[in-house]
């Protein structure tokens, strides 16, 4: 075996930002049976080990919809959003991260209530532990185009410092990108940010329909670009980052086997990919085992460690101040445990 090119503690340890992670696919598994409890809410199992297993995406959104059903107060979404954010600074040095939650599958709280409970969640995590957040509320696409437009209504109608975009999820294979183009365009009155899962599992046309007819700025996922060498050269040209996370492909049909997963494809046609934990505790991963997959399993050197980190930093959405204090605290972190040269 070949010896990792990087010490996979260095790439544990050293700072990170992370841009795309689901608040309800971080839910610790003992958690969500203990707020099943609470509420009365029946599981398809209480056998923490089964919970979190799937083989296709149905399959996991079936179940991340039953982790948005056990959310039911404002203490339960502080809870969670600490939790998760303790986890991500714990095992990854985490010091940023950009987090999507799902409105409207939490019908039974009104958005200002959640997002108060979230907000209480950040607060406190920050303080224990230094990491910041920001939220993107995410429009989960198999509810109807008008659903997402009144989301977005409410978004702008009860703005928050903390919420810096608008994101969209779900199975895009049934629901394509275009009816939504309403809900995008009062995103972009709004100004907020946008970005959207796209060409996980649908075609590569859909990322022209998000970056040129939903305005998208950031691709979540988007593998299906290799599929199309001249969109390639486009958004590799102009540095359009690409959120990825590689535990979610073979959910949707790619090759399980990792040497061949298209995230590698796009790090080797020069695209701005960005590694992320997606949903951590649903997909048995975090940042710190996502950066030792990457680096160590596909041979890169400390050098492109360093740069997924900063690559993270330009794409983030938080204001320009935000980004260039991120940079000054990381930057020489990262150069002194990754041994880099400076200056
Ligand atoms: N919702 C939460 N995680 C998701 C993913 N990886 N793909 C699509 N929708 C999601
Ligand atoms: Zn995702």
């Amino acid at each position: 075996m070949t010896p990792p090119s990087i010490d996979p503690a260095v790439l544990r340890r050293m700072p990170k930002v992370e841009l795309h992670c689901h608040l309800e696919g971080s839910l610790r598994s003992s958690t969500l049976i203990a707020l099943a409890d609470h509420h009365g809410i029946t599981l398809p199992t209480r056998e923490p080990r089964w919970l979190y297993r799937y083989h296709d995406l149905a399959g996991f959104l079936a179940v991340y919809e039953v982790a948005c059903a056990v959310l039911r107060t404002a203490s339960d979404f502080a809870l969670v959003t600490y939790e998760a954010l303790e986890d991500a600074a714990m095992s990854s040095n985490v010091r940023y991260r950009e987090m999507f939650f799902n409105p409207t599958l939490h019908p039974d709280i009104s958005y200002q209530v959640m997002l108060a409970g979230i907000v209480d969640g950040i607060r406190a995590a920050e303080h224990d532990y230094g990491i910041r957040c920001r939220l993107i509320p995410s429009i989960y696409r198999q509810l109807p185009a008008s659903a997402a437009l009144e989301m977005v209504d409410m978004v702008a109608a009860h703005r928050s410092e903390y919420v810096v975009g608008i994101g969209m999820d779900g199975d895009e294979l049934l629901d394509p990108p275009e009816q939504f183009v309403a809900a995008y365009a009062a995103a972009a009155r709004a100004g907020l940010h946008r970005g959207a899962h796209m060409a996980h599992d649908g075609p590569a046309s859909f990322i022209t329909t998000c970056l040129d007819g939903l305005g998208c700025e950031r691709i979540d996922h988007g593998y299906h670009v290799v599929d199309d060498p001249a969109l390639m050269e486009r958004l590799r040209e102009a540095g359009t980052p690409f959120l990825c996370a590689t535990p979610t492909p073979p959910l949707c049909g790619w090759p399980s086997a990792f040497d061949e997963s298209p995230v590698r494809r796009m790090i080797d046609a020069g695209l701005t990919v960005i590694l992320n934990s997606d949903d951590p505790t649903m997909l048995h991963t975090d940042l710190g085992t996502e950066f030792d997959k990457v680096c160590n399993g596909w041979g890169l050197p400390p050098s492109r460690a360093k740069r997924f980190v900063m690559d993270a930093i330009d794409a983030a959405w938080c204001d320009a101040s935000e980004r260039a204090e991120l940079a000054r605290e990381i930057e020489p972190e990262l150069d002194r445990m990754l041994g880099l040269r400076t200056g």
